[in-house]
């Protein structure tokens, strides 16, 4: 993934963590895949949660003493907390927005999401290869993507239903929004 974003993967994590912001108390991590985020909060004292199906990521996560759930977001019960987050993983549930922003609202009161809308999946040769391999877990979404109409559309239609406020912060490769209560 970092070579994918040529240098700039942390700085996905790091702009979720500005606007989360250190007041939080609870987080709890969507498709965390990585800890970077999760070691963010440590330093600030934000209890943190994570849940990944992948056993490997879970794993490591644990092994470096953070709390994790291993298994689905849909099948999980998530923890209350402060906010959910997700980066780079909706794609995932991009025919199960409902059930998806059902259960995150259940549990919390803001959703902050980034997601790629300048993709590398689609392109041909070895970039997209390496693109669409790094991100299936094997249930053939690995190849739905988000476009930047397409998510702000995908946005608009889940505030409308759950009467959530949306702020869009910024849009490069990625658009990192907030949904809330
Ligand atoms: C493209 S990776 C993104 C990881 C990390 N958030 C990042 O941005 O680098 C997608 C992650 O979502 C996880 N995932 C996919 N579908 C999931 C589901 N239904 N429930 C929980 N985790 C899921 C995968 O195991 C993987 O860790």
């Amino acid at each position: 993934m970092n070579v994918l974003y040529g240098g700039r993967y942390r700085r996905r994590f790091e702009r979720i963590a500005e606007v989360v912001g250190a007041e939080v108390d609870s987080v709890c991590e969507l498709c965390f895949g990585d800890t970077i985020f999760a070691a963010w909060c440590r330093d600030r004292e934000i209890a943190w949660t994570g849940i990944d199906l992948n056993p490997g990521f879970c794993a490591r996560a644990r092994s470096q003493g953070f709390r994790v759930l291993e298994g689905d977001v849909l099948e999980a019960t998530l923890p209350r907390v402060d906010a959910c987050v997700m980066i780079g993983s909706l794609y995932h549930f991009i025919d199960r927005l409902d059930a998806l922003f059902d259960a995150v609202f259940a549990s919390s009161c803001r959703f902050l999401v980034s997601e790629p809308v300048r993709n590398l999946s689609s392109r041909a040769g070895p970039v997209g290869w390496l693109a669409r391999r790094s991100a299936d877990p094997g249930d053939g979404r690995a190849m739905l993507r988000f476009d930047e109409p397409g998510l702000r559309s995908a946005f608009d239609e889940q505030a409308g239903r759950l009467g959530l406020c949306l702020e869009i912060h910024s849009v490069d490769r990625d658009l990192l929004a907030e949904l809330s209560r």
